[in-house]
């Protein structure tokens, strides 16, 4: 039969019916009764256990009394044909109440904290006692159940959920590796480094304390990555070539994430693979703004939490035509980090071609042998692929490509090699593209549609479903503290088709010019949402009146900004546009603010490739 009532016993105890209504009982015997014959649906209880369970001290006609008494409230609480009294024995009619410790085999029980949580029933020993022992019994079920819970938040990115179970767990077991880590992976995922380090200091003095012991090296590197973006700084003297030196990493930023459950978990799915060792490449496409470069960001924050070493290139149209630009960047990356030290010296030497940051991380790798300039970009695949195997064999390699149709066609190209001969190591390579831009980039479009890359997955980005739209609207007017009742936000995601950089370009603007807003304007040019006519027109719109209030200066930075590419927050450049470097920084950080650059491993770089063009 359909259950008719829930008990919620992990944790402090609640009664609900079907229709969610709570049921409360006067008196906590009456309930600790209820507790009693549901947790074991079904049993038949004598009345004299019953007695002794409760009234333990008290004469037995009175108890039987008072046992008769509960037995009338339970009825009229949850219907007299659900509770089967007979001469000598109670029992509950089989599956009326659904208990959710039976859900715990499954773990699909909300587990909110320990069993029964502070339902104490004073002078009730032996009902105390069998508390007690349940609650013993079912901990090990319980501590499993919120470690898979807290994984399966993980696996869609949902940190809010991994910190709901992370925070019960550490109630129950402060001295939990597992708890502490959830908790600070979710501090770390909304930008709350502080008290992420907290609760590790927190944890690490009590782990001391109790048992002498120390956090695992993966808590301590985690620790590090949020104490300074950097792990303990490498060793100068004597990490030559060819030695495998200390990993200096730069954490990677969680961006706000909504509504991308399905796509994080398809990316999280690839991250597990490659985590046994099966490569995988992800072609992430979609249109221009849907949320591709937010997406991969927000994804390998968690994949570097979780151990990845992280190398990530932007690929710039200004580039295009410069032979190795993208791979340049991944090397250099991954030498910066001194992710690739335990490569052996000539391939490395091979990878100074195109990265001389190499001689310096490196000392003592030879200057590469003159070579016939057709063979040098197989033997820099070959050199690449190397490289990558020796950073896999320390940790998973993660590499990010984004906009690989603005790659040039030399870097496209060897990784397309490399990606036809992955043999089994831990890298995960992740590609986004715009749909529309991919087709007419040769070299990229071959690495992206090749199907007889096994490793190869393609992942296409929709357009945010209205809710996580509407989600996304509503947080920026709150981050702007604005009042939601005064923005259109029907008009705005009528609009906005689903495509967050629509969303948030027409929110901003509301927010900034109210009724004299684009919004009116492109609902008067057109009636079709904008995403149909072409994101970069409405985009353009929208940015310029943006520009249009920024003062000289900054303006003067934002269109030097928007040809250096890479070198962007190279503060000495700004002298060609009169900006003394402090003067140059101050715009930068005007425009992060804007929202028109943000930040990325450390670096700053264009919100979106759109508002650079
Ligand atoms: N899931 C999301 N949750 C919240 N904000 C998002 C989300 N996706 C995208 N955004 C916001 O929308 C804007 C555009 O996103 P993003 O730059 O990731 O798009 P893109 O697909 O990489 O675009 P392009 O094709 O130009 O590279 C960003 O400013 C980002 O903050
Ligand atoms: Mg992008």
């Amino acid at each position: 039969m359909a259950s008719h009532l829930h008990l919620l016993s992990l944790g402090a105890p609640l009664l609900f019916t079907d229709a969610g209504e709570q049921i409360r009982f006067r008196t906590r015997k009456h309930f600790a009764l209820l507790i009693r014959l549901a947790v074991e649906g079904g049993r038949k209880f004598t009345r004299d256990y019953l007695m002794d369970l409760f009234w333990p001290n008290v004469p037995a006609p009175r108890a039987r009394h008072s046992l008769a008494q509960a037995l009338t409230v339970l009825k009229e609480k949850i219907g007299r044909e659900h509770l089967v009294v007979q001469r000598a024995s109670i029992a509950l009619v089989p599956g009326v109440v659904d208990a959710d410790v039976h859900g715990l085999e499954s773990c699909e029980a909300e587990i909110r904290g320990p069993f029964l949580d502070g339902f104490e029933v004073p002078g009730a020993v032996q009902f105390e006692q069998w508390k007690d022992e349940w609650r013993a019994r079912l901990m090990p079920r319980i501590r499993d159940c919120l470690v898979k819970q807290m994984d399966a938040g993980r696996r869609v990115g949902d940190f809010a959920t991994v910190e709901r179970h992370a925070q019960v767990l550490l109630d129950l077991d402060p001295l939990s590796e597992d708890a502490v880590r959830g908790f600070i992976e979710a501090r770390a995922w909304v930008g709350d480094r502080s008290n992420a380090l907290h609760a590790f200091a927190r944890f690490e003095a009590r782990l001391a304390d109790e048992l002498g012991a120390k956090p695992s090296a993966e808590l301590v590197r985690i620790a590090d990555l949020l104490r300074e973006g950097r792990r303990a700084a490498p060793r100068p003297a004597g990490a030559g070539a060819g030695q495998v030196s200390e990993r200096c990493e730069r954490r990677f930023e969680a961006e706000l994430l909504i509504g991308r459950e399905r796509e994080f978990s398809r990316l999280y799915d690839a991250w597990l693979e490659v985590r046994r060792r099966t490569p995988r490449i992800v072609v992430l496409i979609g249109d221009p703004g849907v949320g591709k470069t937010t997406l991969t960001n927000a994804f390998v924050s968690t994949c570097q939490m979780e151990g990845a070493a992280i190398a990530r290139a932007q690929a710039y149209d200004a580039e295009r035509e410069l032979p190795f630009a993208v791979l340049a960047e991944l090397i250099k990356q991954l030498t910066l980090q001194r992710a690739i030290g335990g490569a052996d010296p000539e391939a490395l030497s091979e990878l100074t071609r195109v990265s001389p940051e190499i001689f310096a991380a490196f000392p003592g790798v030879p200057k590469p042998v003159e070579w016939a300039a057709e063979v040098i970009p197989l033997r820099l695949a070959d050199a690449f692929l190397k490289a990558v195997e020796a950073a896999t064999d320390e940790s998973p390699l993660v590499l990010v490509v984004d906009d690989i149709h603005a790659a040039d066609n030399a870097s496209a190209a060897i990784l397309h090699v490399i990606a036809r001969k992955l043999p089994h190591t831990r890298l995960l390579l992740i590609l986004t593209a715009r749909s529309n831009e991919l087709r007419a980039a040769a070299a990229p479009s071959a690495l992206a549609s090749d199907a007889s890359i096994e490793v190869l997955r393609t992942l296409e980005v929709e357009p945010l479903p209205p809710a996580a739209a509407h989600g996304l609207v509503a947080g920026l007017v709150v981050k702007a503290d604005g009042h939601i009742a005064d923005v259109p936000v029907a008009r705005i995601l009528q609009a906005g088709n689903g495509n967050p950089l629509a969303l948030e370009l027409l929110t901003r603007e509301w927010l900034a010019h109210g009724s004299g807003s684009l919004l009116g304007d492109l609902e008067a040019l057109n009636t079709q949402p904008v995403a149909n006519i072409g994101i970069p027109r409405a985009i353009g719109a929208v940015f310029e009146r943006q520009i249009r209030r920024l003062d000289a200066p900054t303006r003067a930075a934002l269109d030097l900004a928007a040809v250096l590419g890479r070198r962007l927050a190279d503060l000495p450049l700004y002298e060609v546009v009169d900006l003394s470097p402090a003067a140059a920084g101050e715009a930068l950080s005007r425009l992060r603010d804007e929202g028109v650059l943000r930040e990325v491993q450390g670096g700053l770089e264009f919100r979106n490739e759109l508002i650079r063009a």
